[in-house]
């Protein structure tokens, strides 16, 4: 028999049952989402948590995300406010991360929280995922499945790329639905604060909660550590905005935004239709795509600034950095 080249397993009750083997042993597991796949422990466990960091090199300030399997679990570790539970009564399981104090004497590891007063809490939308907490009856501390600053893996091969056989277990779900990370919502005042945008959009939040959400500002970006390090960076130059096509570089399109019939190089849509969510599912994989060629940079057409739209641009800007 042909010897298995990678750890990427299809999921069935035997993965799962060699999924939880590994969190209780306190090892890690790449899981999928409906963003971006996850790297996965138990967030109870210092020494889990504390591989994660490392095998990522990501800094000890930028706290990870608790993922949970019903609001019942956010709750028992976190303190719920009107907020929280208008935005989890529409999101969850969804792409939506809230930011909330975290209860008195919680057994979450320190170092999920950084040490902050705070936690992010996240219901994600994958069954599997979802089964593995449940079994776990803790949350999953996971960031996305990527060393520190590069671009976020949407299917289990750019894990593998990131990673190879560092990870004992990466379990196929095939590429993420909706391509970029969760929208991350400060939900412990009187109004949300949007601290990191995604695919629940400030319209969607305003009109669930009937009311204004608060933009972050440079002032306040200090509340989500993560959002000031470098990020989402390829190999290569990103040149955003661009209505052209340069010599030497790949084009990363968007609508009619395309280079000429002439353009000898690289050139992927990341939406034909100009349907910004497809987009967004496109972006990361298609990124990484460009990344590989021998061009120079990877020119990228105007995003429109709307919706979903906004959280692509963002991201964008970022990597462009
Ligand atoms: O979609 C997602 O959110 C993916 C999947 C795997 O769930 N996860 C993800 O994790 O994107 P990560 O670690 O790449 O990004 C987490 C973000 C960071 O910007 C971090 O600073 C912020 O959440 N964060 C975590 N805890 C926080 C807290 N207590 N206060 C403010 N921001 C926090
Ligand atoms: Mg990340």
């Amino acid at each position: 028999m042909m010897k298995n080249l990678t750890n990427i397993k299809m999921p069935s009750n035997e993965v799962i049952g060699e999924a939880l083997e590994i969190l209780l042993k306190g090892g890690l597991v790449a899981f999928p989402t409906e963003t971006v796949y996850g790297l996965g422990a138990d967030a109870t466990s210092n020494t889990a948590i504390s591989s994660i960091y490392h095998l990522k090199s990501r800094p000890k300030i930028n706290p990870l995300i608790c993922h949970v399997a019903s609001k019942e679990m956010a709750y028992t570790y976190s303190v719920e406010t009107n907020i929280s539970n208008l935005l989890a009564y529409s999101f969850w399981p969804g792409p939506l991360t809230l930011i909330l104090n975290q209860k008195k004497g919680s057994s979450i590891s320190k170092l999920v929280t950084a040490e902050l007063d705070s936690i992010a809490m996240r219901f994600p939308k994958n069954k599997v995922f979802e089964k593995i907490i449940r079994q776990l009856d803790k949350p999953i501390a996971a960031p996305s499945a990527n060393i520190s600053g590069n671009v976020s893996p949407t299917t289990p091969m750019h894990v593998f790329e990131e990673f190879n056989n560092k990870i004992e277990l990466i379990i196929d779900g095939g590429e993420t639905e909706k391509g970029i990370e969760s929208t991350v919502v400060d939900a412990r005042g009187r109004h949300p604060i949007i601290l990191r945008h995604g695919p629940i959009t400030t319209e969607m939040i305003e009109s669930t909660i009937k009311g204004k959400v608060v933009l972050k500002t440079e002032n306040n970006s200090i509340e989500s550590p993560g959002q000031l390090l470098k990020h989402y960076s390829p190999g290569k130059k990103l040149i955003i905005n661009s209505l052209e096509v340069e010599e030497n570089s790949s084009f990363l399109g968007f609508k009619d935004i395309m280079p000429h019939n002439k353009f000898k190089g690289a050139a992927l849509n990341l939406s034909v239709n100009g349907d910004l969510d497809e987009a967004a599912a496109n972006l990361f994989k298609m990124i990484r795509i460009l990344d590989k060629n021998n061009s120079k940079n990877i020119m990228v057409a105007p995003i429109p600034n709307n919706g979903v739209g906004v959280a692509i641009n963002d991201k964008l800007k970022r990597a462009a950095q």
